[in-house]
C-alpha cells in the first residue's frame, strides 16, 4: 500500500531587516521609559526556546502537564465538535502538546493541514518537520510570523481550528488582549473555531513557584531576553549582574517577571548609538502572565463577538481550554 506524502512549507514575514527595525524600536521604547520594560517575545531565540522548553518539564511548572491531561481527555470532543479540516496554532513553539490535537482530528477523519505559526524559526521549522513526519499525507504549512501584527496574512483555507494553548495569552497585557481577541475574530469564517488554553487564578505560593524555580531555570529565561538584545544589537548587558524576580501581582491577577539590576551600571547598546543607566534595586518588567478567572475569560471572548461551545478544566481545576466560535 503507498503511504501519502507529508508536505512541509515554510513561510516567514519576519525578515531580517523587519525583526531587527521591530526589535530597534521595542528596546528605545522600552528602556526609555519608567519604569523601564521589555516585551516577552525577545526571550525566543532558539536558546530561550529550549529555556521554555525545560521550563515545561520542571516540577512547579504545573501548566503544561495540566493542559496536557485537558487535551488527553478531550482532544477527541474537540475534534468532533470543530469538525475542523485545517489546525492553526498561534505561539505553536515546538507543538508537543498539538500531536493530541492532530491524532484526535485524524482519528475523526478531518484532518489536511496543520499551520503552527511562531517568531522563532527555528524552534518552528523543527517541529514542522517532525510532525510531518508524524502524520502521513499531512500538508504542513508553517509560517514565521508575530501573532500580533500577522493574523491578517495566515492562509484562510479550509474548515479551520485556531488554537492558542500555554496560557500565552496571559503575556498579553489587558488592552493587547482584547485587540488580539477582535483580531482572531475578524480572521475566523462561518464553521471556523478558536481553542483557548488559559492559566487559572490560585494560591499565590504555587503560582510564583512555578515562575521561580528551585533550578534556575525561569532565571536563566528571564536573562536570555539580555543575551538576545547584546547579540542582536551589540549591547553589554551582563546578564549575570541582574537578578530574576517573580511576583504575583492580586490586583491585576497577574505574575510578573522582572530583572533587578545588582548594582549601579551603564549599558551600552552599540547598534542604537544609546547607553542607558540603571541605579542598584532598579527593575525592569520583562513579562506578565496573567490568571483568569473562568467566567472573566468568558466574558474577554463574548466581547470580541465570539460565542463560548465548550469549557474543560483538569482536575485540580488549575488550567482552563475553552472552545469558541465566531
Ligand atoms: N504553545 C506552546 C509554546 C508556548 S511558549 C505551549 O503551549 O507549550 C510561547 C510561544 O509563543 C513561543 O514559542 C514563542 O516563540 C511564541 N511567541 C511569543 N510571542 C509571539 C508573537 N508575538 N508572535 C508569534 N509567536 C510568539
Ligand atoms: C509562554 N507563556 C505562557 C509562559 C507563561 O507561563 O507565561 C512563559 C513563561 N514565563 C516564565 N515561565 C514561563
Amino acid at each position: 500500500m503507498a503511504v501519502s506524502q507529508s508536505i512541509v512549507h515554510v513561510i516567514s514575514h519576519l525578515d531580517r531587516d523587519y525583526l531587527r527595525q521591530a526589535l530597534e524600536r521595542d528596546v528605545r521604547t522600552g528602556l526609555t521609559a519608567s519604569p523601564k520594560w521589555l516585551p516577552p517575545k525577545w526571550f525566543y531565540d532558539a536558546a530561550g526556546s529550549d529555556l521554555f522548553s525545560r521550563i515545561t518539564r520542571l516540577p512547579e511548572y504545573y501548566p503544561t502537564r495540566r493542559e496536557l491531561a485537558i487535551l488527553r481527555a478531550r482532544a477527541a470532543d474537540l475534534a468532533a465538535a470543530s469538525r475542523a479540516d485545517t489546525l492553526v496554532e498561534l505561539g505553536s513553539g515546538t507543538s508537543e502538546k498539538t500531536e493530541l490535537l492532530l491524532e484526535a482530528l485524524a482519528a475523526a477523519g478531518t484532518l489536511r493541514t496543520y499551520t503552527p505559526v511562531d517568531v522563532d524559526a527555528v524552534t518552528l521549522e523543527a517541529a514542522a518537520r517532525r510532525l510531518a513526519g508524524r502524520f502521513a499525507g499531512l500538508e504542513v504549512q508553517a509560517v514565521c510570523a508575530d501573532f500580533e501584527r500577522h493574523l491578517g496574512l495566515l492562509p484562510r483555507t479550509g474548515r479551520r481550528m485556531v488554537a492558542f494553548l500555554g496560557g500565552t495569552i496571559g503575556n498579553l497585557d489587558p488592552a493587547a488582549r482584547r485587540v488580539f481577541l477582535k483580531e482572531v475574530r475578524a480572521t475566523l469564517r462561518r464553521g471556523d473555531t478558536f481553542l483557548l488554553g488559559a492559566d487559572l487564578v490560585k494560591d499565590t505560593g504555587r503560582l510564583v513557584a512555578a515562575y521561580d524555580d528551585a533550578a534556575g531555570v525561569t532565571a536563566a529565561f528571564n536573562r536570555n531576553v539580555l543575551r538576545v538584545i547584546n547579540r542582536e544589537l551589540r549591547a553589554d548587558f551582563e546578564p549575570e549582574a541582574f537578578e530574576h524576580v517573580a511576583l504575583y501581582d492580586e490586583r491585576h491577577d497577574w505574575i510578573e517577571m522582572r530583572l533587578r539590576a545588582a548594582r549601579d551600571m551603564r549599558v551600552r547598546i552599540e547598534d542604537l548609538g544609546m547607553a542607558v543607566d540603571f541605579a542598584e534595586g532598579e527593575e525592569m518588567r520583562t513579562e506578565i502572565s496573567a490568571k483568569f478567572r473562568p467566567e472573566g475569560l468568558r466574558q474577554e471572548l463574548v466581547a470580541a463577538g465570539f460565542q463560548v461551545r465548550r469549557g474543560y478544566t483538569d482536575l485540580a481545576g488549575d488550567f482552563t481550554l475553552v472552545l469558541a466560535q465566531a
